[in-house]
């Protein structure tokens, strides 16, 4: 049985949930599923954007055919080539032999790497700003190189000012009913989710997201239609997510607050963060959050780390160097295009060790400005250790009721 949804008029989701991964990319942890969103524009030529993962090529299929409500496909264009759009390509053009598989020069090679040439008479080529006639609707192709392979390309449809935008404005959970933004975007966890999916997976490439801001400037959009997530149709969340990924994209801090991400074997670093984040507290600021490296996904420290304001890494040794844990998480969190934050250092040196100079050797391209003494504590903390502690607390909330965001 099919699944569609009419998102606008004439214009069908034909996507699918996924709720059986457990981590997008085979990397990042997902909580409530995610959605491969696909679209239908019913016309005089009728055109489908992007396909599914391969464990749903049946559902979508099935989705595709009940929008078109058997007429034939005329178009498949393909905005991105990452396999979970672009697995079931090849059952949708077996299926519909006359449909033109639409897409740039890059899309055909990186189709004809990932699988073979077999429909190289049915590629329609498009390059930047090219446009495609449907009858009453036109189609105006816009690349938009690393946002989030070289491939994507992202389309405007010109009656209703649609913006298809590829990965950009995705979000992970899948769709619980409401596919429309405005019943979906302030509920729940559902802006951590979307920040998570950003910053994780687009956020390296901010500044090509602000070259496509550039090219749509005075394009009126009245529609988002991503490729993961719900869509957005009315100004209100429109303004929200795209003000989102305009903070998001140029690596400014969304909210004043901190992110306290520390390594502890024994429980010892944990309790100085810990007593660390209740000297914050007791100064009056309000959001805090506390990360064992060990324990968490990465992906949800990084997120806040973009985030907030100010950060505080609490680093230890092991054997003589960093503990790998957050050697790997700063790595990491350093090539998600990290930078201009506040960032402090607890570090427990116990019987020696180089893992702060290794962290700030690995934050060094950030370029974090310091905030505070850096605090070390010895195996655990003593008594001597509270007023340096208090501190650093007092220097960070200083900082961050001078902060502006
Ligand atoms: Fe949703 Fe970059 O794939």
């Amino acid at each position: 049985m099919h699944n569609i949804r009419e998102v606008l008029d004439n214009v069908y989701w034909v996507g699918v949930n996924d709720r059986r991964i457990t981590r997008f990319e085979n990397l990042f942890e997902i909580e409530r599923g995610v959605s491969y969103n696909s679209y239908v524009i019913k016309d005089e030529k009728n055109i489908l954007f992007d396909s599914v993962d391969a464990a749903f090529t049946r559902n979508y299929l099935e989705n595709v055919e009940a929008a078109l409500g058997g007429e034939d496909l005329d178009y498949l264009v393909v905005l991105h080539m990452e396999p979970d759009h672009c697995r079931s390509i090849e059952a949708a053009l077996k299926k519909w032999p006359n449909a033109k598989f639409v897409g740039n020069a890059k899309t055909f090679k990186f189709y004809e790497q990932f699988y073979n040439d077999e429909f190289k008479d049915r590629y329609f080529e498009v390059k930047d700003q090219d446009e495609l006639d449907l009858g009453q609707r036109t189609i105006k192709f816009i690349t938009a190189p690393m946002v989030h392979w070289p491939e994507v390309m992202m389309a405007y449809e010109k009656k209703d000012k649609i913006f298809f935008s590829a990965d950009a404005f995705g979000s992970f959970n899948a769709i619980e009913g409401n596919i429309d933004a405005k019943h979906v975007i302030h509920k729940g966890d559902w802006l951590d989710q979307a920040r998570r999916y950003y910053i994780n997976i687009v956020g390296k490439f901010g500044n090509m997201v602000q070259n496509v801001f550039k090219k749509i400037d005075g394009l009126e959009i009245k529609a988002i239609l991503a490729l993961h997530g719900p869509v957005y149709k009315d100004p209100e969340t429109i303004d929200f997510i795209v003000n989102k990924y305009q903070i998001w994209s140029s690596f400014k801090s969304e909210e004043k607050g901190v992110a306290i991400v520390y390594a502890s074997m024994y429980g010892d670093t944990e309790q100085a963060s810990d007593i660390l984040a209740g000297k914050l507290a007791d100064l009056g600021v309000e959001d805090i959050v506390l990360y064992d490296v060990s324990d968490w996904d990465p992906s949800y420290p990084i997120a806040d780390c973009h985030r907030f304001s100010h950060t505080v890494f609490a680093p230890i040794n092991y054997n003589s160097g960093l503990y790998y844990k957050m050697e790997a998480f700063l790595n990491e969190l350093v090539g998600t295009g990290y930078k201009n934050k506040k960032v402090s250092f607890l570090n427990n040196w116990s019987w020696g060790g180089r893992s702060l100079e290794i962290a700030k050797e690995i934050l060094k391209p950030a370029k974090c400005e310091y905030i505070g003494e850096d605090v070390k504590i010895n195996s655990s903390v003593k008594k001597e250790d509270l007023a340096n502690l208090d501190d650093l607390a007092r220097v960070i909330a200083e900082d961050i009721k001078n902060t502006e965001i």
